[in-house]
């Protein structure tokens, strides 16, 4: 493999994955434009937990009963998790395999915010735990959030694996491996995530840790973003290559296991969380109706049948931390968080400064 070959094919005519590599990075005559729209919005979202105050956290976590302090601390623990593991592996697994440059830019935009997020949780442990090592040395050693890594590894290795063997490339077991994975990587970032911020929303609803919120609905933004590309390619490969067509179809099952095994995890998570006790507004019971409602609304979405309780939104508060509107405080009382930071507003025309002189 080498890190530049010239390519027989324009890439406006390649397919996503499996085609010619990426040679020359030009976005101007891109094949999606979907995803120069992402990587665009993901770019003006940029952002730096720094920027974030988060020093009434810390006095708020000393008052928290102990019930409380385990939900916010694990919780917090297995977002660390997940994001180690969405930090690196799209880049190991999809780089190799992705043909447009468009994509390719998206992928590496992607897995960078997903960087800042790890970031982002040791500034927060630093500011409420005198020594962050002692929640990070022990979250390899925690079975629930073990386990969860296992399940999200498992389709991420298995597509590294298959890219390995030169001559399967872009064969139709290949071609399974990477539906799979994005199938599973479509359920750990429109599911698994949101399970974590409804709790850390709740926290802040009772006025506690509102910092910790305001980071994390910089996170929910960012995971939109991430999420609207799983979404993209899982809809688009059936629509580029007939194989996705007959994929889709034989893998339907395996896929809503995939959807069945992150739910029944979770709702395990939702149990580990509030076995010492709930918080007001928010228990076991109600978090798994919400992890219900989450993986209908994701299913939906890539057209996976399946029977999980749908309906209403049984958390209707998380909307307005997940919208971005809503913002009803005065900003003395807390720090309005919901700006753009870096935003980028396209909206100057020709004649915008007409008539301006310097
Ligand atoms: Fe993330
Ligand atoms: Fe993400």
């Amino acid at each position: 493999m080498s890190v530049f070959t010239v390519s027989k094919k324009p890439s406006k005519s390649r397919n996503m994955f499996f085609d010619d590599p990426v040679d020359i990075a030009r976005y101007d005559d891109v094949r999606y434009q979907q995803f120069e729209k992402l990587t665009d919005k993901q770019l003006g979202f940029f952002w730096r937990p720094e920027e974030v105050d988060i020093l009434r956290d810390s006095k708020d976590f000393k008052n928290m009963s102990e019930a409380e302090q385990h939900i916010f601390t694990s919780n917090l623990k297995r977002q660390i998790l997940l994001d180690s593991v969405q930090g690196r592996a799209p880049n190991l697994a999809l780089l190799p395999i992705v043909s447009l440059p468009e994509l390719e830019t998206w992928i590496e935009t992607w897995a960078f915010s997903e960087t800042i997020h790890s970031r982002s949780y040791t500034h927060i442990i630093r500011n409420i735990y005198a020594d962050p090592s002692i929640v990070f040395d022990k979250i390899t050693s925690n079975k629930e959030i073990t386990d969860c890594a296992e399940s999200i590894s498992k389709y991420y290795d298995n597509l590294i694996d298959r890219n390995r063997i030169s001559p399967g490339f872009g064969s139709y077991e290949h071609k399974k491996a990477l539906w799979l994975c994005i199938n599973a990587v479509n359920a750990l970032e429109g599911i698994r995530f949101y399970v974590s911020f409804a709790c850390s929303w709740a926290f802040a609803e009772l006025k506690k840790m509102e910092g910790n919120a305001k980071i994390i609905k910089l996170i929910a933004r960012d995971e939109n973003v991430h999420l609207a590309s799983t979404t993209h390619i899982l809809r688009l490969l059936p629509k580029e290559d007939k194989d996705f067509i007959k994929i889709k179809e034989e893998c339907a099952d395996e896929v809503l296991e995939i959807m069945k095994e992150v739910v029944d995890q979770e709702k395990s998570w939702a149990d580990y969380l509030f076995r010492d006790g709930s918080m007001i507004g928010l228990n076991a019971s109600v978090l798994k109706t919400y992890i219900e409602w989450i993986a209908a609304k994701r299913c939906t979405a890539v057209g996976i049948k399946h029977n999980f309780a749908g309906g209403s939104n049984p958390l209707p508060w998380t909307q307005k931390w997940i919208g971005g509107g809503e913002v009803q405080v005065a900003p003395q009382e807390t720090e309005i968080s919901s700006y753009i930071i870096g935003g980028v507003k396209k909206d100057v025309g020709s004649d915008t400064f007409k008539g301006f002189s310097l």
